[in-house]
């Protein structure tokens, strides 16, 4: 298989992350649930990969990381947690549902809502931010990158504006983390939502939120912490505050080994790595006709992705030709990105969506083309 659905999950992780969540799996004790060996060596790995976490993304202390299942509760604790009836937000149509759902659901309990749309190449204008700034705007919350046309949001010019009117920048760094240099504290990020599973190329079932000293979330969840088992409420001091019940520890270790690989190999590394697959592809198949690439692929600086319609064809028929005829896996269809799609005009038809990563090859992008083309002109 050619696995190009790396947007959704990266599939090849590095070495040193499998052996680590099978040597957690047979010697991790309960992290703050005990003082042996075994919860100790867990709280000893589990500070690590924060402190890892902390340095990838600035976030002003160890203590600042929260792990959570995965970005899209990251994502909810941040919007639950900030957001109050009266209060107004901003988000853009870039958005995936793991943040307009919430923020759909907030409108229903007395939230006000603004969405920034984006025009056919799903490019925003950053004045609209300015714009939509009211007297009760509370926080704007936006993807550091679409998980769709791969387009990156300017995270620090959306941080100034923030900054500037006195608003909680909510960051969703589900498609960039891992792969672009984040820096919250440059960058004007209050709160910074990601997944282990894709750019951080970790297991499955991890993910945090970073919260800026001085930021504060009401947890989405309460329960045991390992401390202050006397007081009725859940402890209000991170990273405790929004970690309630036993961590995924084993998934943990596998993201603490895998962020000390990016850490060896470097971000730029892989970056440039991956934007090398990503142009080459887009090149090739633009060169294609009947081919409709989307996205802005004018601004140096995007996601390793290319989604694409042929001609008229349904993009889950195409996908799915794509894998059973050549063995090249993508992901078509909606994306769970309703108003990028509006944007684009591809409600109707979807698309197919091209997602690279550090571990492909130039050899697969060729045959990824290669495979196009011939579909393009059946
Ligand atoms: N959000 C993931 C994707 O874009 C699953 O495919």
């Amino acid at each position: 298989m050619i696995y190009l659905d790396n947007a959704a999950t990266t599939l090849r992780k590095p070495e040193g992350v499998a052996a680590a969540v099978a040597q957690a799996l047979t010697s991790m004790g309960n992290s703050g649930r005990g003082a042996h060996d075994a919860a100790l060596d867990a709280s000893r790995v589990i500070y690590e990969a924060r402190e890892r976490l902390d340095r990838l993304f600035h976030a002003g202390g160890a203590q600042r990381i929260a792990f959570t299942a995965n970005a899209t509760q990251s994502l909810n604790t941040a919007i639950k947690g900030t957001l109050r009836s009266g209060d107004h937000v901003i988000t853009t149509a870039l958005e995936h549902n793991s943040v307009l759902r919430p923020l759909y659901e907030m409108q229903a309990r007395g939230v006000e809502l603004t969405v920034i749309p984006a025009d056919t190449k799903g490019r925003i204008r950053y004045e609209a931010f300015e714009e939509a700034v009211r007297g009760n705007t509370r926080a704007i919350v936006c993807t550091h990158g679409s998980n769709l046309t791969g387009n990156v949001t300017d995270i620090a010019r959306v941080g100034s504006i923030a900054g500037a009117h006195g608003l909680l920048l909510i960051a969703d760094a589900s498609q960039t983390a891992g792969v672009f240099d984040i820096d919250m504290q440059r960058m004007g990020i209050d709160i910074l939502c990601f997944t282990g599973h894709k750019g951080l190329m970790g297991p499955q079932g991890t993910g945090g939120i970073a919260v800026r000293e001085g930021v504060h979330v009401r947890p989405l969840l309460t329960g045991g912490s390992g401390i202050m088992t006397y007081s009725r409420e859940h402890p209000d001091r991170m990273p405790t505050a929004l970690e309630a019940g036993t961590l995924n520890g084993h998934g943990i270790a596998g993201l603490n080994a895998a962020l000390a690989f990016l850490e060896e190999t470097g971000l730029d590394v892989i970056r440039r790595y991956e934007q090398a697959l990503m142009h080459a592809f887009h090149d090739a198949v633009t060169a294609i006709p009947g081919i409709t690439v989307y996205g802005d692929f004018e601004e140096e600086e995007r996601c390793a992705i290319v989604s694409l319609n042929v001609r008229d064809y349904d993009s889950a028929e195409v996908s799915d030709a794509l894998y059973t005829q050549y063995g090249i896996a993508t992901r078509p269809g909606a994306h769970c990105a309703p108003l990028m799609h509006q944007a684009l005009g591809t409600v109707e038809q979807g698309a197919v969506r091209f997602s690279f990563s550090y571990f492909n090859t130039m050899d697969e992008v060729h045959a990824a083309a290669a495979a196009l083309r011939e579909l393009a002109m059946e």
